[in-house]
């Protein structure tokens, strides 16, 4: 029997309305617009309206791949959410979003893998996919960092934004596209050096926790930078070669965009020119699941990614975890 190839067939993302530059951040934390673009390369970031959540960006998403593609949402099979900022701890956000966009035959649930977690729900669609008995996966990549953020905290309150991104997967009608292969891993050693302390089950709520802003991101920004750095590279160079490829086969490189120095980084290690890589992290900063699928609707959107194009993602983030993957594109 042929084996089934999953390959993305629709795309669509949704930004906030409201931006929060580097002078606004100026006016509240002790920084400069030059700190925050030479240390990170961000210059700007969308930040959610105070009745937007998590569901709602998604949404939003959906809509827009609705304007560009035909997706009727009762075909959708399964809906895969990755998120570090649900709406809440349950129902999940699978579940609201499969009510807002009316997919009434899909079930769902959310993955909590931080700046990972896109790659990892790809993971997971291509296995239902190509199992055979899913046709078509919704992936949603959103995150509403600005719910998580301490903004009286320079150390990261400059480093993230909001913003969702949907992608829908199918059986490759050709097998010369589509998902090729890819690569997950985690440590959780890393477990001390990026999280949110409270609000689970070891530090429910309470005044103290509120007191003590243990509902916010914790970060130790060197530390996390350096296994960034090579975990992101390592992996992507490890999957081109055990597919016999290398940096000069890529079409694309869309990373994860936590900070441009760690992308220049992976840039220098996986041998690419400028043009092959796909940097945003200006305008959007570190939206955590949403990255990648964001940079694949503007590498779309701008012409970079074109069908036939060999496309690799890597990404890193909090766990730790970290993850690859190397698709054809097919749109
Ligand atoms: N403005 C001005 N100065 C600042 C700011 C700021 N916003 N933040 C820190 N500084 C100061 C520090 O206090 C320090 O001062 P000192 O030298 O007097 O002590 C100096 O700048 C250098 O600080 P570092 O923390 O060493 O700065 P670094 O160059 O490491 O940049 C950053 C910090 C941007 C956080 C970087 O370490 C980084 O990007 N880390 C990795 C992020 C990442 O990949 N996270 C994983 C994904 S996120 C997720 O999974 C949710």
């Amino acid at each position: 029997m042929k084996k089934i190839k999953a390959t993305i067939t629709a795309i669509g993302k949704y930004v906030p309305e409201r931006i929060l530059n580097n002078f606004d951040l100026e006016k509240m934390v002790d920084t400069s617009d030059e700190w925050i673009r030479t240390r990170t390369g961000i210059s700007e970031r969308h930040i959610a309206a105070k009745d937007e959540a998590t569901s709602d960006l998604a949404t939003s998403a959906f809509k827009d791949m609705q304007k560009r593609f035909t997706v009727n949402p009762e075909e959708i099979d399964l809906i895969v959410v990755a998120t570090i900022t649900p709406d809440m701890f349950f129902p999940s956000t699978a579940a609201l979003i499969q009510n807002n966009i009316g997919a009434k035959n899909a079930w769902g649930f959310d993955i909590s893998a931080a700046c990972s977690g896109f790659v990892y729900a790809m993971a997971i669609a291509t296995r239902f996919i190509e199992s055979g008995q899913y046709k078509k996966v919704l992936v949603v990549g959103s995150d509403t960092m600005s719910s998580i953020t301490d903004y009286t905290n320079r150390d990261t309150c400059i480093l993230f934004g909001d913003a969702a991104s949907v992608v829908l997967v199918e059986p490759a009608s050709d097998e010369n596209s589509g998902i090729i292969d890819y690569l997950a891993r985690m440590d959780g050693a890393g477990k001390d050096l990026l999280y949110m302390a409270a609000g689970g089950s070891r530090n429910p709520a309470s005044h103290e926790t509120i007191d003590k802003r243990m509902h916010y991101i914790y970060q130790e920004g060197k530390s996390v930078f350096k296994f960034a750095v090579s975990r992101m590279a390592d992996i992507a160079v490890e999957l081109l070669e055990r597919n016999s490829l290398t940096g000069n086969d890529v079409g694309l490189f869309i990373p994860h965009q936590a900070n441009k120095r760690i992308i220049d980084a992976c840039v220098r290690r996986l041998k690419l020119k400028p043009e092959q890589v796909l940097i945003n992290i200006q305008n959007y900063a570190n939206t955590t699941a949403a990255t990648i699928p964001l940079g694949i609707v503007d590498g779309y959107d701008q012409g970079r990614l074109k069908k036939g194009d060999l496309l690799l993602i890597s990404a890193f983030g909090g766990g730790f975890t970290w993850g690859s993957m190397l698709m054809r594109w097919s749109l």
